[in-house]
């Protein structure tokens, strides 16, 4: 299969094709896209269907477009997915071919709306039955998400949403990342991070106390260290691995919701105070809550992951430990 990039974008892509039953030719291999199911959101479609290439090779795939009527074209809606099109392509780039973070098979733009093609990689976390993996499936799916997690990191992207329903797991229980749509590259190498163009938007249940101070303060435009923000996402993962663990994906999603409702700022002026005193008393509160949860919900089969989980969700994101050695921590679990 060939790929599209992002800067030749638009020139290649065949733009006369119907959306729904479509033919085009790509590097000398014509396509037929043939959708058997749409599922619609406000604005965006997702499709199953298959590919098949003239090679008689096809796959089960997944379109996710944009498709408006042409009077309601949207520009936000265009610049969203061009952005999630321009970080697969550069995920390709700096990690190369893997099948691991959803891998982008092709995209293409039409008169009604623009797409982009995946693997089919199976159901999203939070509809995953997981009571049908054993403890050992578990750890690798555990595995596989903190390897990813890293070798994106390591290459300076951030997923920047990671939650249930944008973690794929197939029957045989690999797991996959999906959904790049407000991920964060950084091409600078001098381990700080500019929060220029910043799209750091994830919701406060799915990020570390430091997703929300990074997105309060893009307005500073002040850089933040690389570890700062190679630590946040740890928050994130350590709700996955509950969920994982506990058979209940969204459960630590779902509490951190209650907790935050619970934790409206009790005055008014704790609401205008400054972002440090506001951030303390998200400190003190929303991070015992969670522990406590954490002790109580873990119980002692799982002993071996609480003290790692729990070290995820230190507030002082320094205390908490590398991705790698989590991972090695990890893999000598004994189940
Ligand atoms: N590679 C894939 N394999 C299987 N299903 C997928 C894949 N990519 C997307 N999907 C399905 O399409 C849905 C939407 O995809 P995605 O998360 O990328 O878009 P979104 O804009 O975040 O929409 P949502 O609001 O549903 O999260 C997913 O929730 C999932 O059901
Ligand atoms: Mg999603």
């Amino acid at each position: 299969m060939s790929y599209l990039w992002v800067d030749e974008r638009l020139e290649k892509i065949p733009r006369r094709i119907h959306l729904l039953n479509c033919k085009f030719v790509f590097d000398n291999i014509s396509y037929e896209i043939n959708i058997q199911n749409t599922k619609s959101h406000n604005r965006l479609n997702i499709c199953y269907g298959k590919l098949f290439g003239s090679d008689d090779s096809y796959k089960k795939i997944v379109i996710k477009i944009y498709e408006q009527s042409r009077s309601q074209i949207d520009t936000d809606t265009y610049v969203g997915l061009l952005d999630e099109i321009e970080v697969h392509a550069e995920i390709e780039k700096r990690i190369g071919y893997s099948s691991y973070p959803s891998h982008m098979l092709f995209f293409f733009a039409t008169k009604q709306g623009i797409g982009i093609i995946f693997d089919n990689l199976g159901l999203q976390l939070d509809k995953t039955n997981l009571y049908m993996f054993d403890f050992k499936i578990k750890k690798l799916m555990i595995l596989q998400l903190l390897l990813q997690v890293n070798c994106l990191q390591k290459n300076n992207i951030y997923h920047g949403d990671l939650k249930p329903p944008n973690i794929c797991i197939s029957v045989d229980g690999k797991l996959s990342l999906i959904d790049f749509g407000i991920a964060y590259i950084e091409s600078t190498n001098d381990n700080t991070f500019e929060l220029s163009n910043i799209h750091y938007n994830t919701t406060i249940t799915s990020g570390s106390p430091e997703y929300k101070l990074i997105y309060e303060q893009q307005e500073s435009k002040s850089p933040f260290p690389k570890e700062l923000f190679d630590k946040s996402e740890l928050w994130a993962i350590g709700g996955l691995i509950i969920g994982i663990l506990l058979n209940d994906a969204t459960i630590y999603f779902n509490k951190s919701l209650e907790l935050l409702n619970l934790l409206k700022f009790p005055n008014e002026n704790l609401e205008t105070s400054d972002l440090s005193t506001r951030f303390s008393y998200f400190n003190q509160n929303f991070c015992d809550c969670i522990k406590q949860f954490i002790n109580f919900n873990l119980s002692d089969c799982y002993d071996q992951f609480k003290p790692i989980i729990l070290n995820m969700f230190e507030f002082d994101h320094t205390k908490r430990e590398t991705l790698e050695n989590i991972i090695k921590q990890i893999e000598l679990i004994d189940l």
